[in-house]
């Protein structure tokens, strides 16, 4: 199931089918002037139909959305051995319930995905890239909320990378040299794409005029591909970084913008009182609100002494996210690791409805056992 069956530019869609690469259907469409702008680390290696079954997100949602937001057909083997044939390349079509959505994000388990049919967009004649440094997260915020007022500066990220983050791949990746200062609280790296070519210098001159206001502190503008490509580089090393420095755990939670400050705030110094010897490793799509607010250790504690606090590091983070009305997962699902947060965070009325859902298209649970919800044959559970 690797072949791109249909690119149809005047409709500005593509269909493909599930075992193709990401970057081969970044590829197809630029081969007709056009962009699919779902962009992630793993682009690589990661399939389409990796990416559909599980919404991913990565570093465009700021303006393209997630991966819900980019399908517009879908071709689907039911559990009951049917085919759902679902290949629409409409923009508009509210014929009855919208049920390309019930296997997006839904992990396998209603439906498996054998293609799809994409959006299209214009491609990006120019892409600018900066760095900056910030002394709060409020800041940065505001930095954000001020970029995406500015006219004619389409943002096409706003990544987050805490001091201590920097702190991990400059102490793991010791050859490299960081282009700013590194005594500043908040590192921010932006983007912005055009898909017509404005006049050269219009990312920096946004850039100045916001400067002072924002309370921006230091900052590289890239000045080619490579530059750009170096400075992405501080952001996708630190999950690397993470792995070499040792134990860790991972948390992918999803915040109302104007909580994050102070949530960041609150939940680092719970943490640092409750947990010596602790690492905040806290990065992100900012953009979206969806931190990767994940943990790293000292030397002095051992693998067997995270796995022994884990709970009670979880449960008071995801508390601190209840709290503000958040949710546990924000792009990375919840697989077989999060089904008992699953049931912990959401409501009866949310759990019922999933439950429904699972029972209704695959009663003898043969999709995807074990992922999402745990069920039994004949009862579908939530556990
Ligand atoms: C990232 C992965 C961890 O954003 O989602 O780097
Ligand atoms: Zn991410």
């Amino acid at each position: 199931m690797n072949r791109i069956r249909q690119v149809d530019p005047l409709t500005d869609s593509l269909t493909v089918e599930a075992g193709v690469l990401l970057q081969d259907v970044q590829a197809a469409a630029q081969q007709v002037d056009r962009l699919f702008p779902l962009s992630l680390g793993a682009e690589g290696s990661c399939t389409i139909g990796g990416n559909i079954s599980t919404n991913a997100g990565g570093n465009a949602v700021l303006r393209y959305g997630n991966t819900r937001d980019l399908v517009l057909g879908l071709e689907v083997v039911l559990p009951s051995g049917e085919i759902w044939h679902g290949l629409r390349a409409l923009r508009k079509d509210n014929a009855g319930y919208d049920l390309k959505h019930l296997f997006i994000g839904s992990e396998g388990t209603l439906g498996i995905v054998t293609a799809a049919t994409l959006k299209l967009f214009p491609p990006l004649r120019q892409v600018d890239t900066a760095l900056l440094a910030l002394p709060s997260h409020t800041a940065a915020l505001s930095l954000l909320k001020t970029l995406q007022t500015q006219e004619n500066l389409p943002l096409t990220a706003f990544e987050l990378m805490s001091a201590e983050s920097i702190s991990l791949v400059r102490e793991q990746f010791p050859q490299r040299v960081f282009p700013l200062d590194d005594k500043f609280k908040v590192y921010v790296l932006i983007e912005a794409g055009w898909s017509s070519r404005p006049r050269e210098d219009v990312f920096e001159q946004a850039l100045e005029r916001i400067w002072e206001v924002c309370d921006v502190q230091d900052g590289a503008v890239a000045k080619s591909d490579a530059h750009a490509a170096s400075l992405w580089e501080w952001r996708e090393l630190i999950t690397e970084a993470q792995l070499r420095a040792g134990p860790h755990l991972k948390h992918d939670i999803s915040l109302p913008a104007s909580c994050i400050p102070e949530f960041i705030e609150q939940t680092d110094a719970g943490l640092y009182s409750r947990f010596p010897g602790l690492r905040v490793i806290n990065f992100g799509h900012l953009g979206d609100g969806n931190l990767h607010y994940n943990i790293s250790v000292e030397s002095v504690i051992s693998e067997m002494d995270l796995q022994a606090m884990q709970i009670e590091i979880e449960s008071f983070i995801y508390s601190q996210v209840c709290e503000v009305n958040g949710s546990f997962s924000a792009e990375h699902g919840i697989g077989q690791t999060k089904t008992q947060h699953l049931r912990h965070y959401r409501s009866a009325t949310e759990l019922g409805l999933m439950a429904l859902l699972k029972r209704s298209l695959d009663p003898e649970v043969l999709f995807n056992p074990g992922k999402v919800v745990i069920e039994h044959v004949g009862s579908v559970e939530l556990i």
